[in-house]
């Protein structure tokens, strides 16, 4: 179902009206700083485009995972100078949601102000609609841009969309359900999805959802030992979910000849002993040895299918990315995927891992998503209730 966009309001419903945005800017930091701004980046175009039409701009965001309670480790004081960077405007911090009122009235047309972290408050992640009163006091209407949180029905990101008209899409969630809705909906065939990551139990419905869909689906990453194992192959001390060999099996009977796995991989006795990595057939891993990426017959073999899709997503990397060698397979699929863009191909990179492996190269990709769990949940086929409560069009 389409939903109302922020475009939709004429100006004269932004004009000096105090807008409540959801973003998500849960952004990795490291010591208290933001090690990768894309999140901040992303949100720009929409707070720039209501500061623009001179709406004074009120800003909600979680970041990181406290319990309910105010924690100096996850709070968005640490967030306030890059998003004034990124937005070449001061940003003026709101530390309780309770006491911001006054505060969101005082904010000149086209200020911006930033609300400490959702989650320092009891009843965020329960979906209270007590909290989500207190936030719909603090803006005339509701714009929901964080598609990263889309996936949680929390106060802030559902609760609130039934309390504060008009509720509408801001610009990035637009733009992500336009290209991951697209994907799947109408794709340009073939259709190829490269699915990877450590656990193949938060990826099964993924792969179940995409069967139907696509013309193949190549599966990289840890979870390909698990089908492995399913083959009956020696998978030496590789990460294999055991209780998930007979699903593995299930979906390989099922699936035909598009389920595309690695043909080998490259391995190691210990991912600290990478002067011994060496390549092998996939069924080929010695006892005591485990996978560490795809191997390089694997990455000629998904580059040379890759080229001739028109419509890619990617979710997950084919190695454990973060330890060089087994970079390689990760990288080699990024360039397949740059590669098969230039010859027109849409190409759209998941969030969380996928999106941190292409961090600089963004612009060389139709879409590199913002949403890790709520991109997979999309792809699965499931209701993102953050989307679901906005109003439709
Ligand atoms: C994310 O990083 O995937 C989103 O910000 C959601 O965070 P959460 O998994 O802590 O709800």
């Amino acid at each position: 179902m389409k939903k109302r966009s922020l475009r939709d309001l004429p100006a004269q419903a932004l004009e000096g009206r105090r807008a409540l945005v959801r973003e998500d800017l849960n952004v990795p930091l490291k010591d208290g700083k933001v090690t990768d701004d894309s999140r901040l980046r992303a949100a720009v175009p929409t707070l720039q485009y209501l500061r623009e039409h001179g709406a004074r701009v009120i800003v909600l965001s979680h970041l990181g995972r406290p319990k309910g309670a105010p924690d100096p480790k996850y709070s968005l004081q640490q967030i306030v100078r890059d998003l004034e960077r990124v937005l070449g405007a001061t940003v003026e911090f709101i530390p309780d949601p309770a006491q911001g009122v006054a505060a969101t009235r005082r904010l000149p047309r086209g200020g911006v102000a930033l609300v400490e972290n959702t989650r320092f408050v009891p009843g965020e992640e329960e979906n209270d609609p007590k909290l989500a009163a207190t936030f719909a006091a603090l803006g005339d209407f509701y714009v929901n841009d964080a598609f990263g949180s889309a996936h949680r029905a929390h106060a802030s990101t559902e609760a609130i969309a039934h309390l504060l008209k008009p509720a509408v899409a801001g610009f990035l969630m637009e733009k992500e359900l336009k290209y991951l809705g697209d994907a799947l909906e109408h794709p340009k065939r073939p259709f190829v999805a490269v699915l990877g990551g450590a656990k193949i139990s938060g990826k099964i419905d993924v792969i179940d959802a995409l069967l139907p869909k696509c013309d193949e689906v190549l599966i990289g990453g840890a979870m390909a030992c698990t089908f492995f194992a399913a083959l009956g192959f020696e998978v030496g001390t590789s990460l294999v979910e055991r209780d998930k060999v007979p699903l593995a099996k299930e979906l390989l009977r099922r699936s035909g000849p598009k389920l595309i796995l690695p043909r080998g991989a490259v391995i190691a006795p210990g991912l600290e002993r990478v002067a011994q990595a060496r390549e092998v057939s996939a069924d080929q891993v010695p006892a005591g040895w485990a996978v560490y990426d795809i191997d390089s017959v694997t990455r000629a073999d998904f580059h040379a299918r890759l080229l001739k899709a028109k419509t890619i997503v990617w979710n997950g990397p084919m190695g454990v990315f973060e330890t060089p060698p087994f970079d390689a397979g990760t990288r080699a699929v990024a360039e397949a995927l740059v590669a098969a863009g230039q010859k027109g191909a849409v190409t759209i990179v998941g969030g969380g891992d996928s999106a941190a492996a292409v961090a600089g190269l963004e612009d060389k990709f139709s879409h590199v998503s913002t949403g890790g769990g709520a991109s997979l949940e999309f792809l699965e086929g499931k209701v993102l209730p953050g989307v679901a409560a906005l109003e439709d069009a």
